[in-house]
Formats: C-alpha cells, sequence, structure tokens
C-alpha cells in the first residue's frame, strides 16, 4: 500500500482528534445531564406523592371517599401520572382512578402519617410502643416512564448528530486548509518534474502562504541560477567545437601554406632567371603583374603563419619614441612612390616599455596599412604617443572612411575583412600580439570622418 501523503495525515490526525475529543467530552455531558434529568423527574413524581400523602390525611381518618377522589382525579391532570390509588391502614382501597396506557410504568407509594399539628387529637393511639408515628394509610402513584426515556433518547440522537456535524465541519474546514498547505508542494513537485523532462522555461507561482511563497521563489530563483548555468555551459560547449573547428582548419591551412610558400619561392627565382635570360626590361606588364601577385600571396602566407604559428615574444628593453621612429621610417621607405606622409607626435622625453620590437613592429605594420588603405593611399596618417601614469597610448589616426559601426566589434576577429584582397588576419594579429605584452588595442571613430586606432601598452 502507499504511505499516506501529508494531506492524508493530516486529515486522519484531525478527525481522530477532534472525533476523540468531541465524542468524550458529549458523552460526559451527556451522562452528566442524562442524571440530572432523571433526579429532577424522580423528584418530581415524589413530591406529587408527598403532596398527595399530606392532603389526603385529613380523608383518611374521616373515611371520606368522595373527597379522597377527587383528590385523586386533580392529580391525574399532572403529567406523567397514570393513576392513583388511596389506602387505609389495613390496605383497603379508599379511592382509586387509573388512565389507560400502552407506555412503561413504575410506582411509588408513600405512607400517609398524622402531622405533629395533630398530636393533641384524640388518635393518640397511632403511635407504636416507641413513640414513632405510625401511618394511617398509603397512597401509591402510577407514572409513565415513556416520556422522560424519550426526552432522553431525544437528547442522545441529537448529541450524536451534533458531534457528528462538528467533525465533519472541522474536517471539511481542514481539508481545504491541508489542501491549501500541500498543493504548492504538490505544484512544486510537478514543476520539478517538469524541470527534469526538459522544461526549463517553466516557473511556479508563488502561492497566498508566506512559507509556500517564499519556497517557490527560492525554486525559481534554483531554477533561474540552473538556466545561467546551463546557457553558460552551452556556450562553452559551442565555443570549444567553434575552437576544435578552427584548430583542425588553422592544422590544415598551417600545411597548405607551408606547401605554397615552397613553390612560390622557386617561382619566383624562375620569374628572376627568365628575366635575366630572355632580358625582360623592369617595366614589363606582364612581368609586373606576376611580381606583385607573387609578392600578395607571399605576404598573406606569411600573415597567416604570422597568426597560426605566432613567434614567441622575445623580451626587452625598448624606448618608444626611437621605436616608432624607425616603424614610420620603413614605412616611408615602402611607401616612397605614393603621395603619403606620416606626421608623429612624440614623448618629450625617452620612456621604455619592455616589448619584441620585431612583434610590435609588424603590429604598426599592420595598423598603418590599414591606415593608408583607408585613407586611398594618399594623404596624412598621424601617429601620436601619450603617457597616462603607467600607461602609454599609441594613437594611429587616419582621414578615411572610419569602421563601419556595425562592424566595429568584429574588425579585431580572424578572418573578417571588408576588403577584396584582405586577409581579415592584421588586426587579429595586433590583438595576439599586444595580449601577450600586457597591452591591448581599441577603435573610435572620429565625428568628422577617419578612425583613430589605439595601441596601449604597459610602461616598464
Ligand atoms: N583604418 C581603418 N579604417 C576603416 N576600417 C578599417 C581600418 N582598419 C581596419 N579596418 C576594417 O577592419 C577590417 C579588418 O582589418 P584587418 O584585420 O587588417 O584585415 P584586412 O586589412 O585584411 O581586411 C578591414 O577589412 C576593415 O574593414
Ligand atoms: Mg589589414
Amino acid at each position: 500500500m502507499r504511505n499516506p501523503g501529508i494531506h492524508a495525515r493530516l486529515l486522519i490526525a484531525v478527525f481522530a482528534i477532534i472525533g476523540c475529543t468531541t465524542f468524550a467530552l458529549g458523552y460526559m455531558g451527556m451522562n452528566i445531564t442524562h442524571q440530572f434529568v432523571q433526579t429532577r423527574f424522580e423528584e418530581r413524581i415524589s413530591f406529587l406523592a408527598k403532596y398527595l400523602a399530606l392532603n389526603a390525611e385529613l380523608g383518611i381518618l374521616i373515611d371520606d371517599k368522595p373527597m379522597l377522589q377527587r383528590l385523586a382525579i386533580n392529580l391525574l391532570s399532572e403529567k406523567d401520572v397514570m393513576g392513583v390509588t388511596v389506602f387505609d391502614r389495613s390496605d383497603g382501597e379508599l379511592a382509586s382512578i387509573l388512565k389507560e396506557t400502552a407506555e412503561p410504568l413504575s410506582v411509588i407509594d408513600v405512607p400517609v402519617l398524622l402531622s405533629r399539628s395533630q398530636e393533641v387529637s384524640p388518635f393518640q393511639w397511632n403511635e407504636d410502643a416507641d413513640g414513632n408515628n405510625l401511618p394511617i394509610g398509603r397512597v401509591r402513584i402510577v407514572y409513565s416512564t415513556g416520556g422522560i426515556e424519550q426526552l432522553l433518547i431525544n437528547m442522545r440522537s441529537r448529541f450524536i448528530w451534533l458531534s457528528s456535524g462538528i467533525v465533519m465541519l472541522a474536517a471539511v474546514i481542514f481539508y481545504f486548509l491541508s489542501h491549501s498547505l500541500v498543493a504548492p508542494l504538490t505544484k512544486l513537485a510537478q514543476a520539478a518534474r517538469d524541470v527534469e523532462r526538459g522544461n526549463h522555461d517553466m516557473r511556479v507561482q508563488p502561492g497566498s502562504l508566506p512559507e509556500t511563497r517564499e519556497l517557490a521563489l527560492a525554486f525559481n530563483s534554483m531554477l533561474d541560477s540552473l538556466e545561467r548555468s546551463s546557457s553558460a555551459l552551452e556556450d562553452v560547449y559551442r565555443k570549444m567545437i567553434h575552437q576544435k573547428n578552427l584548430a583542425e582548419m588553422g592544422k590544415f591551412s598551417m600545411m597548405v601554406a607551408h606547401e605554397v610558400k615552397n613553390p612560390l619561392s622557386i617561382i619566383k627565382s624562375s620569374l628572376d632567371v627568365l628575366k635575366e635570360d630572355m632580358s625582360i626590361t623592369a617595366d614589363n606588364t606582364m612581368v609586373r603583374y606576376m611580381e606583385d601577385e607573387i609578392q600578395r600571396l607571399n605576404r598573406l602566407i606569411e600573415d597567416f603563419l604570422a597568426f597560426a604559428h605566432p613567434a614567441k615574444p622575445m623580451f626587452r628593453r625598448v624606448e618608444i619614441n626611437s621605436l616608432i621612429r624607425e616603424i614610420v621610417m620603413r614605412f616611408d621607405l615602402q611607401k616612397a612612390k605614393l603621395p603619403v606622409k606620416i606626421s608623429t607626435d612624440l614623448l618629450e622625453e625617452p620612456c621604455h616599455v619592455n616589448a619584441d620590437p620585431d612583434l610590435i613592429i609588424r603590429v604598426f605594420d599592420n595598423i598603418l596599412k590599414n591606415a593608408f588603405e583607408a585613407n586611398g593611399d594618399k594623404g596624412i596618417v598621424n601617429v601620436s604617443i601619450s603617457r597616462e601614469g603607467e600607461t602609454l597610448y599609441i594613437d594611429v589616426e587616419d582621414h578615411g572612411g572610419g569602421v563601419d559601426p556595425e562592424n566595429i566589434e568584429k574588425i579585431f576577429e580572424p578572418f573578417f575583412t571588408t576588403r577584396s584582397k584582405g586577409s581579415g588576419l592584421g588586426l587579429a594579429y595586433a590583438v595576439q600580439v599586444l595580449r601577450t605584452h600586457g597591452g591591448a588595442i581599441t577603435v573610435k571613430n572620429k565625428g568628422e570622418g577617419g578612425a583613430v586606432f589605439r595601441v596601449t601598452l604597459p610602461i616598464e
């Protein structure tokens, strides 16, 4: 058999407690009332008998039968009195009257004695040898006990109905009370089962009782935190798969890059030999195309390898003004043929950072290249250094169209590019290198057009 739940247990307990209490108290009360009513009834009948005996005294003395008969008739009109008989000293009937009835009957006999006021009467002989007053006759009342018994039966059945009613009422009240206690628990169990089946969005309604309300709120907040951690777990899982795919792709691309790099250098050197053998001049368009494309491919592979297989930084103490000067000089040399200019705004005092200059140079190479691409390979790009406490800022500012606000979050991700010949690796590489240096890179669009890329580095 199933174990009874809280609801059933509470109901059984209340039924038992209230039932026992009501019946025990009622039974005691009933008995007391029963006895009280019974005694009152018997006292009344005995009073009537004594009253009759007192009034019959004279009638017996003077043997006045009609008077005694009237007395008997009078008494017969009393409730429950069914018959009256008056006897003389030798039990001869002086008066008698009896009602017909089917009810159960009882009898009370009371002797008729001479009252003290008659002491000086000529009936002195009515005392025995010890001076006790001897009876001069006897009265008998036959009475019905049917009425009182009916009354007691009525009382008993009323008591039973009343106590049953009280027990039922208490049970009904308690049923709803315990239902209101148990219902939230049942709902909570149902909700837990729903959650187990995977319905993580469901929440329980807080009930009206403070305790169950507290329970429901705690349950809901547990579900919230469960949802948060499961979505975090899903995120991590998704990222892991992404990373795994990326790693697989990375391995494959590394292999391709290495495989392409060697034939490319063979093509390049063969082209040089061919140029010399066939005395092709440097301004031959075909050869220029080939050389440009070989250079572009080479650069792409180098960018990729630098990103996918980052070199371990070789940190040294570097003076930032001279490093920037060197970067700008290299760039000027590369872009000597283009109408571009880099203006610098350096620090007045030397400032040292702990960095790998080769990697930092490559980072700025990427940023400056982007800046000139944005500028349309003309105009000015401004590089300025500033410091704030222990942090160094290097801002590269162009006058191009700025970064599309829609892409501003994505431009640092690997392979994100908006350029037809771009690799999308320049800024991702910068993020990677600066992270190993304890720095960062951010971007802001200027109101008047153009973007400012800010590199942050910790001062040594
Ligand atoms: N100075 C800039 N002005 C506007 N957009 C830029 C600038 N620098 C970078 N971007 C945007 O960021 C993207 C990613 O840059 P990058 O990582 O260097 O890759 P790539 O240059 O190969 O496209 C670019 O395609 C471009 O949309
Ligand atoms: Mg770039």
